[in-house]
């Protein structure tokens, strides 16, 4: 039996959570490069998904809205929903539920209130894991999907895993011209290249011409030029990008140079202490850094999940 099979279950979010990784430990033993700045750290649970049921047509107003943009794209609601997504207007989940969790934790660093003071550009949130496969766009769609859900929120998803990239692919959205586009050339109006979808609140920007040179690109000053373009269109408007894995690709560490926030995906029973410590300390140029467990096999409100990923409910 691992550690992980022995979690208690009782508590709450943050309890659990530290129960199954005492990753207040990590840091404290950590290298000497990890981040100082790191704490204080929240951890979230994200259970294995089940699927839920597609949602309602946008409204004309939603569409109406969105064809002011220069490109557009309708998201199918039954794909979302196949592939265990948050469904725009469908109903409450555990899922949709988990993520508001996490939502309301990123927002209140963006925005402040309630005593506490906005993070300098808490607006950018890099999703982050380790290592390939942990959950980082699973993740990153399902929190924009989220954040989107709320009235007055407007979300930019950023597919900024330009080696790799499936945000389109997962939304059934034909591929285009993105920010590596934007990024090699300079006459390039970045905004112009941002996709209105018929999610009200929701656009994104594709991650563009692929290229070997990812990160001598991102390692340029226009880098900067772009996220500052991108904030100054709609400087209220939440940027999330979706990163590659720290351990397996340079980019994720210039990326986090350039944001507020980082959420960690971690997987749970597969990401080890020192895995996640070393990407932490890749990742130091982020010193706002929130822990997300993904893939548990119990839900923090008492729903039993199925056994999807092969997790049975206990
Ligand atoms: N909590 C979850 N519930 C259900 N399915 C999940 C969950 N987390 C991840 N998945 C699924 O696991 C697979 C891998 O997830 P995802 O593509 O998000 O990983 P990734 O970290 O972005 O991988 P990569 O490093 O290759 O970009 C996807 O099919 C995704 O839908
Ligand atoms: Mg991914």
């Amino acid at each position: 039996m691992n550690k992980h099979s022995s979690i208690k279950s009782s508590g709450s979010l943050l309890e659990r959570a530290s129960e199954l990784y005492d990753f207040g430990a990590a840091f404290r033993n950590g290298p000497d490069n990890a981040p100082e700045q790191v704490a204080p750290i929240a951890e979230s649970i994200m259970p294995a998904a089940e699927p839920v049921v597609p949602a309602a047509t946008p409204t004309p107003a939603v569409k109406a809205a969105s064809q002011q943009h220069s490109t557009f794209a309708a998201i199918d609601r039954a794909r979302l929903a196949s592939s265990n997504l948050i469904v725009p207007d469908g109903p409450v989940t555990g899922l949709s539920e988990e993520f508001r969790i996490v939502k309301r934790q990123l927002l209140l660093a963006a925005r402040g209130g309630k005593g506490v003071d906005a993070v300098p550009h808490g607006e950018r949130i890099l999703v982050c894991s380790a290592n390939p496969d942990e959950g980082k766009t699973y993740c990153a769609i399902n929190l924009a999907l989220s954040m989107a859900s709320e009235k007055d929120n407007r979300v930019l998803l950023i597919d900024a895993d330009f080696a790799k990239p499936s945000v389109l692919k997962t939304l059934g959205i034909e591929n285009r011209a993105g920010f590596m586009d934007a990024l090699a050339d300079s006459s390039c109006d970045v905004e112009s290249l941002v996709i209105a979808t018929d999610i009200e609140g929701l656009s994104i920007l594709p991650a563009g011409s692929q290229t070997n040179q990812d990160t001598e690109y991102l390692a340029a000053s226009r880098t900067a030029d772009i996220i500052d373009q991108l904030t100054r269109h709609d400087p209220s408007r939440i940027i999330i990008f979706d990163s590659p894995p720290a351990l397996a690709a340079s980019p994720a560490s210039v990326l986090a140079l350039h944001v507020g926030q980082t959420l960690m995906v971690v997987h749970a029973d597969v990401t080890t202490d020192s895995a996640l410590r070393d990407a932490l300390s890749l990742l130091s140029g982020c010193e706002h850094v929130q822990l997300l467990l993904n893939r548990t096999k119990f839900s923090p409100t008492g729903r039993k999940f199925g056994n999807y990923y092969g997790y049975g409910a206990s």
